[in-house]
C-alpha cells in the first residue's frame, strides 16, 4: 500500500518517511513537498537505505501521487515558537492547510483513502479536513495525543528505569495545553503503576508537566520534534495498513463519546483498515472525564472562529 507524505521535506515529514521505511510495512513511500528538490533529496536518501531495510518503492513529487495513495499524511505547516501554544498557530496555518486540502481533493483521493493529519493545531485541522475533504469522516484521523502518549510513557519509564515498551499510560483530549493524563489505567509490565517499585505519586505531576511541555522543550533544544513524531505517525499509519485495529488515542470528530460531539479530539479509538473504528468509552476517574470535556471546551472557540473564517 502507498503512503504519501505532504510536507515530506520538513523535519516531521522526513522523519515520518524514515520511520515508515524502518517499519517496512508500506509498499511505496512518496515524499511530496513544495520544494521539489528537497522532496527528491529526501526520497533519494531514503532510497539509498532500501537494500538494508525493506522492499519498498520510494518516490517524490507533488499531488499527482494522491490518486494512487492509500494513506495521505499531511505534515505541512509552520512550526510554533517555544513560547507559542499550538492553538496560536491557527492564524498562520489555516489558510495553507485549506489550500492543501483543496489540492488533495481536486487531485482526487481513492474512495477508500485515509487521511492522517499532523499539522497543528491538529485537533482543529482534523475537524476541518473531516468536513472539507468529502471522505467519510472515519477516514480522517489526526495524530492527536498518540505523540503525547508515547512521550508520557517514555518519561515515566525513564524516571523508573522501567522498560519503555511495557510502560502504558495514556494521554487523551487535546494535543495541546488541555491534554489529560489518564493515571487511572497506567501500568508497567501489566502491574498498576502506583504499585511499581520506586513510584512516588509526588513526581507524577512533574512527569505530566514535562510531557505537556515536551514539544516546546524539543523546539527550544533542537528547533523542532522529529523522531518521536515520526514514530507516533508510524503507529497510526501501520495500524491502518495492516488492519491491526490497535486502540490508539487519535483525534477524530466526536459524536457523543464521553458526551462530546462536534469537535475533534483524542479518545481511545480502534484504528484499522477502515480508518477510525469504534471509540471506546471506558470508565475513567471523574476528574479525567471532566478533563476531556474541558479539552472540548478549550478547543471549541478556536474551532468556531476558524470555521467562520474559512466560510464553513
Ligand atoms: C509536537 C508537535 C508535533 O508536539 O505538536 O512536537
Amino acid at each position: 500500500m502507498k503512503v504519501s507524505i505532504i510536507g515530506g521535506g520538513g523535519l516531521v515529514g522526513s522523519c515520518t518517511g524514515f520511520a515508515l521505511q524502518c517499519g517496512g510495512v508500506a509498499r511505496e513511500i512518496a515524499i511530496l513537498d513544495v520544494s521539489a528538490e528537497l522532496a527528491a533529496g529526501h526520497a533519494l536518501d531514503l532510497l539509498h537505505g532500501g537494500p538494508s531495510t525493506a522492499d519498498q518503492r520510494v518516490t517524490s513529487g507533488s499531488y499527482e501521487h494522491v490518486p494512487t495513495s492509500d494513506v495521505v499524511c499531511i505534515t505541512a505547516g509552520l512550526r510554533r515558537q517555544p513560547n507559542e501554544s499550538r492553538l496560536d498557530l491557527i492564524n498562520r496555518n489555516t489558510d495553507l492547510f485549506v489550500q492543501i486540502l483543496d489540492q488533495v481533493k481536486s487531485a482526487g483521493l481513492k474512495p477508500s483513502a485515509k487521511v492522517v493529519v499532523v499539522s497543528n493545531p491538529v485537533d482543529i485541522l482534523t475537524y476541518v479536513a473531516a468536513k472539507r475533504l468529502g471522505l467519510p469522516e472515519n477516514q480522517v484521523l489526526g495524530l492527536g495525543t498518540q505523540l503525547d502518549t508515547i512521550r508520557f510513557c517514555s518519561l515515566i519509564a525513564d524516571h523508573l528505569a522501567a522498560p519503555p515498551t511495557q510502560t502504558k499510560a495514556l494521554i487523551l483530549g487535546e494535543h495541546g495545553d488541555s491534554m489529560v493524563p489518564i493515571w487511572s489505567t497506567a501500568t508497567i509490565g501489566g502491574m498498576p503503576l502506583e504499585k511499581y517499585p520506586g513510584w512516588n505519586g509526588n513526581t507524577a505531576n512533574q512527569i505530566f508537566t514535562r510531557t505537556k511541555g515536551s514539544g516546546a522543550e524539543v523546539i527550544s533544544k533542537k528547533g523542532g520534534a522529529g523522531f518521536a513524531v515520526g514514530i507516533a505517525i508510524r503507529d497510526v499509519i501501520e495500524s491502518i495498513l495492516l488492519g491491526s485495529d490497535r486502540i490508539l488515542p487519535v483525534s477524530t470528530v466526536q459524536d457523543g463519546c464521553y458526551g462530546i460531539r462536534d469537535v475533534a479530539l483524542s479518545v481511545p479509538t480502534q484504528v484499522g483498515a477502515c480508518g477510525a473504528g469504534e471509540r471506546l468509552e471506558i470508565d475513567l476517574w471523574p476528574k479525567e472525564m471532566q478533563g476531556l470535556r474541558n479539552s472540548a471546551s478549550a478547543l471549541r472557540p478556536t474551532l468556531e472562529a476558524v470555521l467562520k473564517r474559512i466560510g464553513m
